[in-house]
């Protein structure tokens, strides 16, 4: 059995917001078995790393970060590996590094008491990986949030869209959605606790199915808006296909539901999307960017693109940037492709070298960096509302998030220090292309 001392962990998180809320239910679990969480490796007898295999390099760093701290074995500390690289390569973790104890996916997490007892009590290696299948939402009894006025809740586990390039369907799992009664129940005993801002997360929120078949997505959204005491809604990520004109119709009806939607588009020409298996043309979707510019208010729009995906030749790129031209979006994340175990575009030629997937990349982010440049100038001299983020005391400015999505770092009246977590208005005196520079005025 291991000593008290030993019951202290170090997480270290990689990739997306789903991983980032994943971590906090792993961080309840561990904390509600008696473990203890600490900031550095070197206090820690158990560290875990919930990991990301959505590009190679982010699991790269991984298999890197392993090896860096083999020489700790030695002190007897233990190593987990969690997340998407540990439901991707399984077992073969152990002989690739035989220093990690446990490999657990997230659809596993629930199991996390029982791996840490066998841990504990001397097994070597301990997998948790078989749940994929499940019909069950994952949903843990602890979850710690770190941010006290910001809280994500999972709304859907999973993807069904096998996007060609895409790993997540066979790290994740199938979809499964939560009921959304305990989606409200959730979101009321947050705003009970103080949160004001919600984030309802899912590979792709468009899809989701209330088991009790109570509220459509776009129902739910305006149910979590009406929880009383919750000021801001976000929803992430959303997929084309199943986007629905009544989404725009809850955000015109609802001030709490953000003005803010991330889009992921991928490409800009139609042929790309059929190879990449996207299950929509550009043409249709434009056709949802246009429902979102006719909204009652300005929606700020955002975006993932690919470039350089098999095949994909200068005209198709050209249908790209033509399309940021078009869209006019807030912001874009773009990323070179890269090939995945056990997606149906493995088998496709990935001929684009290197550097002209570099290329492009740099392009499509000078581009759109013009944009950013232009659109935001457009907000000068408006007055917004921001939830207070934090204090830069080296500038003494304030930092704060639009509903929008943007940061405007502030000044803050002279008889008034904004509390972190409380909502002040403040006029944009200076744009730049990712943030607002500005004034408070209440
Ligand atoms: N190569 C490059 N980018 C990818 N993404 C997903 N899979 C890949 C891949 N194999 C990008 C997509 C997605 C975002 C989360 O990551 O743009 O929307
Ligand atoms: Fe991946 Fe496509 Fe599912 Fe998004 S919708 S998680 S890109 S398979």
């Amino acid at each position: 059995m291991a000593g008290e001392s030993q019951r202290t962990f170090y997480l270290e998180t990689f990739g997306c917001q789903m991983n980032v809320h994943d971590s906090e239910k792993v961080i309840g679990t561990l904390v509600s078995e008696g473990y203890r969480q600490v900031s550095t490796v070197e206090e820690a007898g158990l560290i875990l790393y919930n990991t990301c295999s959505i590009r190679d390099k982010a699991e790269q760093k991984v298999f890197h970060r392993l090896a860096d701290f083999k020489r700790l074995e030695a002190q007897g500390k233990k190593f987990g590996v969690l997340g998407c690289v540990a439901q991707q390569e399984g077992e073969k973790i152990f002989d690739r590094a035989p220093h990690v104890s446990m490999v657990c996916g997230s659809a596993s997490y629930r199991n996390l008491p029982e791996m840490l007892i066998k841990i504990e009590t001397g097994d070597r290696h301990v997998t948790g990986l078989d749940d994929r299948e499940t019909d069950e939402c994952f949903e843990t009894e602890f979850t710690a949030r770190t941010n006290p006025h910001r809280g994500y809740i999972t709304i859907i586990e999973g993807c069904d869209k096998f996007c060609s390039y895409c790993v997540v369907p066979f790290t994740r799992g199938k979809e499964r959605s939560r009921m959304s009664d305990s989606v409200l129940a959730e979101a009321a005993r947050m705003a009970g606790l103080g949160y004001t801002e919600i984030q309802l997360l899912g590979q792709n929120v468009n899809s989701y199915k209330d088991p009790a078949g109570k509220r459509t997505f776009a129902e739910l959204l305006v149910a979590v808006g009406e929880v009383p005491g919750i000021k801001r809604v976000r929803f992430t990520t959303s997929h084309p296909r199943d986007f629905g004109r009544d989404i725009i119709e809850a955000i015109d009806s609802l001030p709490t539901l953000c003005d803010h939607v991330h889009l992921p588009v991928q490409s800009g020409s139609t042929r790309m999307l059929d190879a990449m298996q996207r299950l929509y043309t550009r043409e249709q979707y434009l056709e949802r960017i246009s429902w979102m510019k006719a909204a009652k208010r300005e929606i700020s729009i955002t975006t993932d693109v690919i470039v350089g995906f098999p095949g994909e030749t200068g005209v198709d790129f050209e249908q790209t940037l033509s399309l940021l031209d078009e869209v006019e979006y807030d912001g874009i994340f773009g990323f070179k492709y890269s090939p995945r175990p056990n997606t149906p575009a493995l088998s496709l030629n990935d001929a684009i070298p290197d550097e002209e997937k570099a290329r492009r990349l740099a392009v499509l982010n000078e581009k759109q960096r013009e944009i950013q440049v232009r659109r935001n100038g457009r907000h000068l001299g408006r007055e917004v509302e921001v939830m207070v983020e934090g204090w830069n005391q080296p500038r003494n400015q304030w930092i704060g998030r639009t509903s929008q999505n943007k940061v405007l770092n502030f000044a803050a009246l002279e008889y008034r220090r904004p509390a972190v977590g409380t909502y002040v208005t403040a006029v944009i005196t200076r744009a730049f292309p990712n943030s607002f520079l500005g004034e408070m005025v209440i």
